[in-house]
Formats: C-alpha cells, structure tokens, sequence
C-alpha cells in the first residue's frame, strides 16, 4: 500500500454523535435539474450517490417555500412528494456510507416574481439588492425591491418546518444557508435590514433572525444542536451584500458567539473569492483568523472556498479549521476524496457546464 498524500485529510472527525469517515466534503452546488415542482428524482439520487466518498455531503440549496427561489428547477422541501424524492437520495447515500445534510434556502430579495407566479420577493426591509442577472428569464432582468417581511417568525417557523422535513427525509442534520446575500444574511447586515422592530437596529437585533431560526432547527433534532450547521460569508460580496469593517465584525461575532453559546454541529466559513465579488463590495479578509478555531471558536469549523487539497491539509493540520469543502472539484471527480490520496489526475470542470449537464439542458439559458 502506498501512502496517503494527505494524511491529515484522510483522518476520521467527530460531528456530535456522527462520525465522518475523512475531512474532505461537498459543498452546496446548485444544479438545477429536480422534476417541476421541486421533486429530486433519479438522476440526483445517482449525483450525490457517486459522491459518497466524501467525508460530509452538503447537499444544494433546498427551498423552504415556494416563494423563496432564484432557479425554476431547484428542489423544495416543503411538501409530502418532496420529502418522498429526497428519502430516495438519502436512503441511497448512505447505502453507500455516506452522511448527508440538507441546506435549507430562502433566497429572500433575489428571488424574481417571474420565477414565482408573479408573488413578490420578500426580505426584511424593501430595499432592492444592486445589479442581478436572471439567467433563466427573458431578457434577463437584475433584481427587483423586495416586499418587507411583516412578521419574521412566520419566516422561522418555515425553516422549522423544513428542518422537520428535512428529518422525515432521512437527512442526518441541516445546514442553514445564511451566507452569500440570502434572507437569514439579509436580516443579519445593516444595509439591507432598516427594521426597527425586535430583528433590526443594532447588531444584535439582527442577528436575532438566524438565532432565533438555528433554535427553531435544533428543536426538530430532539435538540441535538450538533445535526444543525450553518454556512455565512463574512467577506461578503456575493449578491450585494457587504457591510464595513467594524460593522460586519460587529454583526458576525454577534451570530457566532450565539452559534457557540448553542453549541452547533459546525460553522461553515466561505473565504473571500474575488469570482464571488463582482461588485467589489466584499472585504478580503481571513475569516478563518477573524473568526476559526484560533479565534476561539467553541463548535467544529468547515472551510470553503477555492482551496487546493495541499492547502486544505495545510489549513487542517495547522489547526485553523477541521473539514474543507471542495465544490466544482468534486462535481468534475465525484470520487475526489479517493482520487487525490492516491494522486491520480483530476478533471475540470468549465463554469459554463455548472448548471447544465441536463440532456435536454433544461431551464439553462446559457451565460
Ligand atoms: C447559485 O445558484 O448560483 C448559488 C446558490 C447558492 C449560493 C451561491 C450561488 O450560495
């Protein structure tokens, strides 16, 4: 037997009762291809099936309720045939011993009603996000301004139902999506939650919503916190988002004291990516020093984002995180977490083929 090339990777790591069997996952990526109305069919099952190699699957970003979402083919899990398609995808998953959680997703304000039956977007306050681009609608509209939520516990208990969901599924824990401009990331920065109410007004009030929410999660796991993950971008950028310094760090350590107080499965931390930054209104900073282990996180930490497996194991052998996410890596190799121990020769994989491997190319207009 050879050696490992990445020994640090290969190691097993503990998710509260969970074993992982190695520290090198998927990340969320959405791919659009489940069956009209939400429902994950066959070809998702075979998708995330080939990928079970992988220490952790995070599985793309589910929709909560139907007015929540930017794609028309994204899959929900708000409904009976919806969990049904998803019992399918996990049943195989772990046949093939794998783990797997579900991100649940409310895209708030960068939905477009075009995609929705002409329903509103909806976000905290009425302000529209700059710039959009609707891939998927003619003449491809940017953003809209958004509706403002009346009563944001309507929104948690949407998640909490999710999350229930989630669990009939066979899903073995959630991971709230509250990174890259989102609804849980547009309650949280200042300049797209005006509130004045008990979610807005100073950094803790808007953090209120995703606490508030990683509760309602965890109680749907007979309050085990470790099945409840969550996944923020403190550099911002993608989707308009992105506060200054002294307010970001203000409203993130407000969120991650509350994640340790709660004592999460884990917290995902997107590093800043210039690709994901278009309106350069991010901040390039090290978010794993800012706020990783060494910062004095108390719950596990998984990095994302643009990594090579040698700085992956670098980064993890250096104590700074404890799993690393690999997303195009692992679509282009869906046996990633095998191939690169034995140093065999990986695919890429073109931006352009992202959403669309789909034989008919459904719902994909092209870039
Ligand atoms: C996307 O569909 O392009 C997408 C979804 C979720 C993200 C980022 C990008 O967090």
């Amino acid at each position: 037997m050879t050696a490992l090339k990445f020994p640090t990777l290969a190691q097993p790591v503990k998710i509260g009762s969970l074993m992982l069997k190695n520290r090198v996952g998927m990340s969320s990526l959405t791919r659009n291809r489940a069956d009209p109305g939400g429902i994950p069919n066959d070809r998702m099952v075979q998708y995330y099936t080939d990928r079970a190699s992988a220490g952790i699957l995070l599985s793309e970003g589910i929709y909560i309720e139907p007015q929540g979402g930017e794609w028309s083919f994204a899959p929900g899990i708000w409904n009976d045939k919806q969990v049904a398609g998803w019992r399918k995808v996990t049943d195989s998953v772990r046949a093939a011993g794998g783990v797997i959680f579900a991100q649940l997703w409310h895209v708030g304000r960068v939905a477009h009603p075009l995609l929705q039956d002409g329903k509103p977007a909806v976000a905290p306050s009425a302000v529209a996000a700059k710039g959009g681009l609707f891939r998927q609608l003619e003449g491809r509209p940017g953003y809209v301004t958004p509706e403002a939520i009346e009563d944001p516990a309507v929104y948690v208990e949407m998640f909490r139902k999710a999350s229930e969901n989630a669990r009939k599924a066979g899903f073995d824990g959630v991971e709230l999506h509250a990174a890259n401009g989102y609804l849980p990331g547009q309650f949280l920065e200042s300049h797209s939650n005006l509130r004045t109410d008990a979610y807005g007004g100073t950094p803790q009030k808007r953090a209120k919503f995703i606490l508030d929410t990683l509760r309602a999660l965890i109680s749907t796991w007979d309050n085990d916190a470790s099945r409840v993950g969550i996944k923020l971008s403190p550099s911002g950028g993608y989707n308009d988002m992105g506060d200054p310094y002294d307010v970001m760090l203000a409203e993130y350590t407000a969120v991650l004291d509350g994640i340790d107080s709660l004592g999460l499965g884990y917290v995902q931390l997107m590093r800043y990516m210039a690709a994901m930054d278009p309106t350069k209104r991010g901040t390039e900073i090290d978010v794993l020093k800012l706020f990783g282990k060494k910062a004095g996180r108390k719950v596990p930490v998984i990095v994302n984002s643009g990594l090579t497996p040698e700085e992956a194991e670098k980064i993890i052998g250096d104590g700074d995180a404890d799993i690393a996410l690999f997303g195009r890596a692992t679509l282009a190799n869906p046996n990633f977490a095998k191939m690169i121990q034995d140093g065999r020769e990986l695919a890429q994989l073109p931006y352009t083929q992202y959403y669309a491997d789909d034989a008919e190319g459904r719902g994909y207009i092209k870039f």
